[in-house]
């Protein structure tokens, strides 16, 4: 860390299936940065930040917003539920820190109520296929970015254009509903009404994000661009469908902010000494054994979001050396070494054998 020169930009991506202890890393790199930058995921991601004694979990805002004077950018990857940001805003302040240096992007996409009912119901649908998400209605969030069916965070602003998208897409949601064999019935008013106000409160930090982090680029200034969930739980190179629903390469991160590959000067790859997963899907070097348990106790491999034991198996080199390609690392972080104490033999996955 005492090497990193001013004026780089450095990415930080995990490495597995996410909570390789990013947080850890980011925090200590935050210091060395002018602004910490989210580009993709929404408050699905989480992590823990003691500070004098005192326990924030984040799920949205950087966890640079704990130290005086250093910019956040929740970018425009980002979807974000405005009432769960507006809840952090507000514990963050309770405890004297100040959130002036929080900027979200105009163009990040918005949470809405039946995003969070259909990834329930989806889940539901699925029964035992179920993906396991955190059911904070990102995937149906990002079905709407794609399907040009969402609101973004700009559109907050403005009542009558908020009314009137909202009045063209509620009565589809109510459709698709209908169609699952489920009675749902959004109050077009009372979200609207509500949406604005979520607005009005986010609007001190209402941007362009994109402008911003160019405009303190070419001021020299550096950026940590802080990745949430792992390689292995993207859209695109994850295991699919067992996955989130954002890139979770380090290609992503200039898209997710708005600033072009040549300014990213550094790729920072986080690997926890074992794997977790959360949530369903494949996991080659999965441990359901006493070893397992006593990774997930010694570890306290339970998550953030939603408190659900992490499944825990060997580190897995396969993965690891798919990440490495993938995201182009310069360096590799491993947390969580002192986790495997007491544990004799130590083994690592490094190459799986098929059928
Ligand atoms: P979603 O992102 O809520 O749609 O969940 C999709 C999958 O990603 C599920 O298996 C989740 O458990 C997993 N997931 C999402 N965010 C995180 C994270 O921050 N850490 C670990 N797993 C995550």
């Amino acid at each position: 860390i005492k090497n990193i020169r001013k004026s780089m930009n450095t990415i930080v991506r995990g490495t597995q299936w996410g909570d390789e202890g990013k947080g850890k890393i980011v925090d200590l790199l935050a210091m060395e940065s002018d602004a910490v930058v989210r580009f993709q995921g929404g408050n699905n991601a989480g992590h823990t930040i003691v500070v004098d004694g005192r326990t924030y979990k984040l799920h949205l805002i950087p966890s640079g917003i704990l130290y005086p004077g250093k910019i956040c950018v929740l970018g425009n990857g980002l979807v974000i539920d405005p009432e769960a940001l507006i809840w952090e805003i507000e514990e963050i302040k309770k405890y004297g820190h100040s959130v002036e240096n929080l900027y979200i992007s105009e163009l990040a996409h918005v949470i809405m109520p039946y995003h969070k009912s259909m990834d329930a119901l989806e889940e539901k649908i699925k029964g035992g296929k179920k993906i396991g998400t955190t059911l904070r209605g990102i995937g149906p969030c990002y079905t709407d970015k794609v399907s040009r069916t969402g609101i973004r965070v700009g559109e907050l602003l403005d009542k009558s254009v908020l009314e009137e998208r909202l009045s063209e897409i509620i009565p589809l949601k109510e459709k698709i509903f209908s169609a699952f064999g489920e009675k749902w019935e959004f109050d077009l008013e009372y979200i609207v009404k509500k949406y604005v106000e979520y607005g009005q409160i986010l609007k001190p930090h209402i941007t362009d994000t994109s402008l911003l982090l160019n405009k303190l680029i070419s001021e020299k200034k550096s950026l940590l661009l802080e990745g949430a969930q792992g390689t292995f739980l993207g859209i695109d190179h994850g295991t699919y469908p067992f996955v989130t629903s954002s890139s979770t390469v380090s290609g992503n991160a200039c898209c997710g902010s708005g600033i072009g590959p040549r300014k990213i000067d550094k790729v920072i790859g986080v690997a926890k000494a074992y794997t977790t997963r959360v949530g369903s899907g494949e996991f080659p070097a999965e441990l359901e054994n006493e070893i397992g348990q006593k990774l997930r106790d010694n570890g306290h491999e339970y998550g953030t979001t939603t408190g659900r034991p992490r499944r825990c198996g060997w580190l897995d080199l396969v993965m690891i050396k798919t990440a490495i390609m993938l995201n182009s690392f310069d360096e590799i972080v491993i947390t969580k070494l002192d986790v495997l104490s007491g544990i004799n033999p130590i083994k690592i996955c490094v190459a799986y054998e098929r059928d």
